[in-house]
């Protein structure tokens, strides 16, 4: 693609209509960052822009600037993953398709009859992957402080036909949990920069013998030490004990830094 390649780039959307997000080496310019977003319209015949990642994610929502290089102005799509759509807009909410590997690793545990708590559910694309793949599961409850991230996520859930099945809540999860009167069997916790503040949120809320999946960004060379202690210390202070299942590396987050995943059983 010439001197502008894009150093990465992600396609949101499905065969009738996507959008592509890339990111650019520093040293490219406008004018061949415009030529290679041409270029990638031309590649990949079902995207109808091309928007360019300026800046780090940020703030409570975790959005990112996004900027029109070429094509429509237009940005919601309607994403297609493992059988599912998600209707989104990624300028206005978190979404990444990426972790579409690690959603379906959750998903695939779920047992029939299980109760499930989604932190931070953003579009709701865990409860619709678990509703999706474990049509027994006896609900999902999705918790999410970004409106328009709500807004999508009720009609992702009518569009996959899962109502019924997820009950969604708009608001900060410090506030909601509070609220909630059930328990869960497994908890998600997908805010990988500060999952573990809410912890203590999470552990009221589990069942003995439930299931934590605990995101975390830590550096390579210690990210799995950091995630046991963190859970440990944590289930310490609520008098719970947690056997820890399995840490691994999801994705690449910064230079030397990495998503973790820790899977630990409460008791
Ligand atoms: C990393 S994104 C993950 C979203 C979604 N689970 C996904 O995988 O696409 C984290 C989400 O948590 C939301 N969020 C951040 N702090 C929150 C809080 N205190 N209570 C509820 N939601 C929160 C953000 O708006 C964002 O949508």
């Amino acid at each position: 693609m010439g001197s502008g390649i894009p150093s990465s780039y992600d396609i949101v959307g499905s065969k009738g209509r996507a959008i592509i997000i890339a990111e650019f080496p520093e040293w490219v310019s406008e004018e061949e960052k415009k030529k290679a977003a041409m270029e990638l319209l031309k590649r990949h015949k079902n995207a109808r822009s091309v928007l360019e990642k300026s800046g780090e994610r940020s703030g409570r929502f975790r959005l990112r600037k996004l900027k029109l290089l070429a094509g429509e102005s237009r940005t919601e799509v309607l994403h297609k993953e493992h059988g599912y759509l998600l209707k989104l807009d990624p300028t206005k909410v978190y979404f990444s398709p990426r972790e579409a590997t690690e959603r379906q690793r959750i998903a695939s545990q779920i047992a029939p009859g299980e109760r499930v708590l989604v932190m931070f559910s953003g579009v709701a694309p865990y409860c619709i992957a678990i509703g999706k793949k474990q049509p027994l599961v006896e609900e999902i409850v999705g918790i999410e402080i970004n409106p328009h991230a709500h807004r999508y996520a009720l009609e992702n859930v009518r569009i996959n036909k899962l109502e019924g099945k997820v009950r969604l809540y708009l608001g900060n999860v410090s506030d909601v949990c509070k609220r909630l009167a059930e328990k869960f069997d497994r908890i998600i916790m997908p805010l990988p920069r500060s999952a573990y503040r809410y912890l203590k949120y999470a552990f009221p809320l589990l069942k003995k013998g439930g299931v934590l999946h605990f995101y975390h960004v830590a550096r390579e060379e210690n990210g799995e030490k950091v995630c046991r202690k963190i859970l440990e210390r944590n289930a310490r202070r609520f008098g719970r004990e947690v056997k820890v299942l399995l840490v691994k590396k999801v994705l690449p987050y910064a230079p030397r830094k990495w998503k973790f995943v820790a899977d630990a059983k409460v008791i």
